[in-house]
């Protein structure tokens, strides 16, 4: 092959590259590693934004509810049913031939009181409150039954040191979480389609100490014959964290467990604080961190994102989807947390009224840089570099 020969092999390879990258959609680009996914609410399902449900159709093959599946919504009071959301939810799903994902079962949060304690204040019986979760999980699960491909079943109940938490369920339950664990995959088993698969999902699912109290709890799930399907770490993530080799070994050993492996409510986080790690808990929502100096030092890119920032934004999302497509055997699904940073819960928490830029589109439905990053992973992995001879 003469040396001209060579020249125009080199670049008709990069040509082609970019030709793709320029077409592609993240579906597209993702196609042989895992679905694409993205959390939606009654906007985009509406069509009254019309950009935001094309920005869904284009890139994504995999949906989550953002709200419309809680406990809070689906059943707000002991006397209301709500499904009417939700199932305009799946029928988006059901009609563009998407899977639709449902979330969650049983949780702490969102979930009205009346679930674990009587109209004056007093806990419910062990019976009672075993009942109103087989009750609710009955009804749930048999409405939506041939309407969901997947369902989060138990969101948030193991702690930063693998233990269980204290809240919602597990407290009215008097702090014994195995008994939540398996009462709730228990019901979801018996009243969800088989076909349905059933995950654990939870935020720094990645920390060593709290991804051994989740494998502990699958492991005591499967011992008393209780069927798990996967785990979904959620992915409310930083531009400085979690560490990425955390990220493998979190993904190694839920895999090597025989569990399929979620990344669930992915965003990137660029403000101060909260770029370093999750903060949980109400202690930044007090008003005081309202005060000037304090909006002016955790609320510093209101009137836009520098340039620098932009970057590392766009270099954040390379790096954590080399990590999935290097893991694309053992990864099922990524699903972004929102759809455009204008709709993200991370301008409201921990901090009241920041101005964040956590996913992978603008306020006015514009790309980030970080889609194209995004984008080029699966062919810069796989470029095939000619053999010269
Ligand atoms: C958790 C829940 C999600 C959502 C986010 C914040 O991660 O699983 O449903 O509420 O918090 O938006």
């Amino acid at each position: 092959m003469n040396y001209l020969h060579r020249i125009f092999i080199a670049l008709a390879v990069c040509l082609a590259g970019f030709a793709a990258n320029a077409q592609t959609s993240l579906k597209d680009a993702y196609k042989d590693a895992f679905k694409m996914g993205v959390a939606i609410g009654r906007m985009q399902i509406s069509g009254r934004v019309p950009q935001a449900t094309d920005l869904v159709l284009q890139h994504f093959n995999s949906i989550s509810p953002e709200n419309d599946m809680k406990p809070e919504v689906i059943h707000p009071n002991p006397d209301t049913w709500n499904f009417g959301p939700a199932d305009d939810y799946c029928k988006f799903g059901r009609d563009h031939g998407l899977h639709v994902h449902a979330h969650t079962l049983v949780w702490h949060n969102q979930t009205p009181d009346f679930f674990w304690n009587h109209a004056d204040g007093t806990t419910k019986s062990h019976d009672e409150l075993v009942e109103t979760m087989r009750n609710y999980i009955e009804t749930v699960c048999k409405h939506f039954n041939g309407k969901v491909d997947s369902w989060d079943v138990l969101n948030e109940v193991i702690g930063e040191y693998g233990e269980y938490r204290d809240k919602g369920w597990i407290h009215a339950f008097g702090g014994d979480g195995e008994l939540v664990a398996r009462l709730a995959f228990q019901f979801a088993q018996q009243y969800c389609d088989p076909d349905i698969e059933l995950y654990y999902n939870d935020f720094n699912a990645w920390r060593p100490a709290k991804v051994d109290g989740i494998c502990k709890m699958v492991e005591m799930l499967r011992a008393n014959g209780i069927r798990i399907d996967g785990i979904g770490i959620q992915g409310h993530w930083g531009l400085n964290y979690p560490k990425t080799e955390y990220i493998e070994q979190a993904i190694e050993r839920y895999s090597a467990l025989g569990l399929k492996v979620m990344i669930t409510e992915l965003d990137v986080d660029v403000l101060p604080v909260t770029k370093e790690a999750q903060v949980f808990g109400q202690s930044l929502s007090d008003p005081m961190y309202q005060l000037e100096e304090f909006m002016e030092f955790l609320n510093p890119y209101k009137d836009g994102l520098p340039d620098e920032v932009e970057d590392q934004h766009a270099q954040r999302y390379a790096e954590l989807f080399q990590i999935f497509y290097k893991y694309r055997d053992k990864i099922d699904r990524v699903t972004l947390w929102g759809l455009q940073d204008g709709n993200s819960w991370k301008n409201g928490y921990p901090v009241a009224r920041r101005t964040n830029y956590p996913l992978l589109f603008k306020r006015d439905y514009s790309p980030h840089k970080a889609l194209d990053a995004v984008l080029r992973v699966p062919s810069e992995a796989q470029r095939v570099i000619p053999r010269l001879q």
